[in-house]
């Protein structure tokens, strides 16, 4: 049976920004538009005109592969880090969106130490939302960050893993008091895995990242969290490969040579920032 959603829904109406609220099997506003809750209890709210391709997104097999690669728990002790640090900067009870969550491995480990709060996790990806959909504490939808489909001041927090960012969007739907956590590669991000595929290795630039809520936003938090990571196999690694935008670039001599790697040892080096919501120019609001 499809999962019922809760009445306190924070859903608008792609189409007219109306609130939607339950009926049925589906959600509907009160114009009429409707949309089906899947039999997996998510809701798909992305509009055709919002897509770029036919299947936008993460495809299945770079879902599957993140999912594979995760639920080993190699990044377990970000994952976790993440949730305390939302556990300590957020009430208790807060309302939290997870934008572009993937198959919702960080969603739900927010979710399993923040029982108290009221997830909502987003994907332009349906492979990634019918897998995080596993995970039956969040209330899932498929649609695009730059077009978030909640009401106005809908939420204490936004995280953001390693995904799309838009301010103006992320800034509406957050309460006047809320703050994104955004987690982002530091500089020196798996080095050794970028070793093997690159002949020479520059450190990543990190500078865009406070460029991204450098109005209507004020930094108040930023903490380095590495992660020590020793793969003992060779799909392991290609799993990680596949989690980095190094994986398209990668050409056909370098893909071979890694193939006959069977152990990494290597450092995930992260940075996790929070801006919290201060006021926007009257210029930047058109
Ligand atoms: C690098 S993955 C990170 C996924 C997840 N946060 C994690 O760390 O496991 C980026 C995700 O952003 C999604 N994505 C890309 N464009 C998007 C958009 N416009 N709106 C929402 N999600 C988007 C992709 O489908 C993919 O799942
Ligand atoms: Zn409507």
């Amino acid at each position: 049976m499809p999962k019922t959603l809760e009445p306190a829904l924070l859903y608008q109406c792609p189409v007219c920004q109306s609130p939607l609220l339950p009926y049925n099997l589906s959600v509907k506003c009160d114009k009429g538009h409707t949309f089906d809750v899947h039999k997996k209890g998510y809701i798909n709210l992305l509009l055709a005109h919002q897509k770029n391709s036919k299947a936008p997104g993460d495809d299945a097999q770079m879902v599957a592969s993140r999912r594979r690669f995760l639920e080993q728990g190699y990044y377990q002790a970000l994952a976790e880090k993440i949730a305390l640090r939302a556990r300590q900067w957020l009430p208790s009870n807060a309302s939290l969106w997870d934008a572009g969550c993937g198959e919702g491995y960080y969603t739900n480990t927010i979710a399993q130490i923040n029982p108290g709060f009221e997830l909502y996790g987003l994907d332009i990806s349906k492979p990634a939302i019918q897998s995080a959909s596993r995970y039956k504490q969040v209330n899932w939808c498929v649609a695009s960050s730059s077009h978030p489909p909640y009401l106005n001041e809908s939420f204490d927090a936004i995280v953001s893993v390693f995904s799309r960012v838009d301010a103006l969007p992320f800034y509406r739907v957050l309460k006047p008091s809320g703050s994104v956590l955004l987690a982002v590669p530091d500089s020196d991000h798996l080095l050794n895995l970028r070793k093997l595929i690159y002949d020479t290795v520059r450190p990543y630039d990190t500078s865009k990242h406070l460029s991204y809520f450098d109005q209507g936003f004020e930094l108040t938090n930023e903490e380095r969290i590495t992660v020590e990571l020793q793969l003992n196999n060779n799909q392991a690694i290609f799993d990680l490969l596949g989690m980095t935008p190094h994986a398209h670039r990668l050409p056909q001599d370098k893909r071979s040579a890694l193939e006959q790697v069977s152990s990494l040892t290597d450092t995930a080096c992260f940075k996790l920032y929070q801006f919290k919501k201060s006021h926007l120019n009257p210029s930047q609001t058109d």
